[in-house]
């Protein structure tokens, strides 16, 4: 194969002339603009290692690591979020992408990280290389009419504090399992660098003075027509600040006919369903990327993460991952952490992906099962579901 006669190698991304030549491969391969990539390139670079494709002297792909948290069981693993995975059209279909996933992997666990999500524009590259589903990002598009009416005890105020945002989201998002535990320079990567051209607007909803809400969203006149909404980050922590942030949106109605929250800005069972009077007329709900969940470091994995208080039990895991190998060891839960060992009879075998989407709460291990993506005794794998059980995904941030 081509790519055994010229090998590809990975190195770090540093340097000026490294983040201009990374920065035309991603505009080439996302149809953006080089000028645009370097804002966030060099915005990230302080934080967020690059990691370098090179194949015959050339720089031909790469991909960049959030260092970030994750929450499940109401703690934060350590986690290195997957983005900007991009190969230059020139190059591919050579294994670029699949050397690179294979560096994300070791490299993510040499940093110390549990855990390597990732949105995915194509589900079969990463799947091959152990990542699955969490879910699919969900688009929900609500017409702005339907959100006039709701108020609020409180206001808003533009541009709240960002550490501010981030303490109030790690105090509340720690009670689903996925969203980010971002460090407070995350938005100053993911949001602020994004293009000029485009209206970015960030409100807090504050009650007494203190942030029990925040919504962030870009503003787009659509050609001869209305203004289109799209909210990327949406957090309430109180009723007052659901209502209040929800009226605010609605008070754009005379130039905006809907409300887009993209990328599973609000979780699938919207609150909007127990709100609205009638939430079906005024709901629409489209599809977009999914999220796939990794895990890269299995014992870490497992340590790092809260346990349902009444969860408790042993599981005895095979798991086969396609970048490390096969690894036999036994899981033990109680009184809200793990012990992992090596070792074991394997009583439960799966890939790498399918114990990561049952570590997310996306996939039950029976499902598994019937889905061809587990084997084991009956009694095994329902002990292995009731280790978890009641947690719920949810993957909120977009990166
Ligand atoms: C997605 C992307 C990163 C893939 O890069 P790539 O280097 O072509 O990926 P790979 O070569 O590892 O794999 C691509 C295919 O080539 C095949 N392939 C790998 N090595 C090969 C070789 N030596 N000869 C022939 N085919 C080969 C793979 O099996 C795979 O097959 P599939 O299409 O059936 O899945 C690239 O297309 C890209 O940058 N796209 C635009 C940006 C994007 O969408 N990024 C992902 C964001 S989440």
């Amino acid at each position: 194969m081509e790519a055994d006669r010229n090998p590809i190698e990975i190195r770090e991304g540093r340097g000026d002339a490294d983040l201009r030549r990374f920065a035309e491969v991603d505009a080439e391969s996302f149809a953006g603009h080089a000028a645009t990539n370097m804002r966030w390139l060099a915005a990230a670079a302080p934080y967020a290692p690059l990691r370098l494709a090179v194949l015959e002297g050339e720089i031909v792909g790469g991909y960049m690591l959030l260092p970030v948290g994750q929450f499940f069981g109401g703690r934060s693993v350590p986690t290195q979020g997957v983005t900007a995975v991009a190969v230059h059209p020139a190059w591919r279909r050579r294994g670029v992408a699949g050397a690179l996933m294979r560096d994300c992997v070791a490299f993510a666990r040499e940093q110390g990280s549990a855990l390597a999500p990732l949105h995915a524009a194509t589900v079969r590259l990463y799947r091959r290389w152990g990542w699955e589903v969490g879910s699919q990002t969900l688009r929900q598009i609500v017409r702005t009419a339907a959100l006039t009416g709701l108020s609020g005890s409180g206001r808003v105020r533009a541009n709240p504090d960002r550490s501010a945002i981030e303490a109030m989201r790690r105090a509340h998002l720690r009670q689903w399992d996925g969203p980010l535990d971002r460090p407070d320079w995350y938005l100053s990567v993911e949001w602020d660098p994004g293009d000029p051209e485009t209206l970015r607007f960030e409100y807090g909803w504050y009650e007494d003075d203190q942030l029990t809400g925040y919504v962030r969203y870009e503003s787009e006149r659509q050609a001869g027509g209305w203004i289109r909404l799209r909210v990327q980050e949406f957090i309430f922590t109180t009723l007052d600040a659901l209502r209040g942030l929800l009226g605010f949106l609605g008070g754009q109605e005379s130039q905006s006919s809907h409300v887009a929250f993209v990328h599973s800005a609000v979780v699938d069972a919207s609150p909007l369903l127990w709100l609205l009077p009638e939430p079906h007329r005024d709901i629409e709900v489209q599809g977009f990327l999914c999220w796939m969940q990794r895990i890269v470091n299995i014992e870490q994995a497992m340590t790092a993460r809260g346990w349902p208080a009444r969860a408790a039990g042993r599981v005895e895991l095979e798991v086969t991952d396609p970048v490390t190998g096969v690894e036999r060891v036994v899981l033990e839960v109680e009184g809200r952490s793990a012990r992992v060992t090596p070792g074991g009879s394997g009583q439960v075998r799966c890939g790498i992906g399918a114990l990561s989407a049952w570590y997310s709460n996306a996939l039950r291990a029976q499902d598994a099962v019937r889905l061809g993506l587990l084997e084991g005794e009956a009694s095994a794998v329902s002990a292995m579901d009731g280790l978890v059980a009641g947690g719920l995904p949810w993957m909120p941030d977009f990166f």
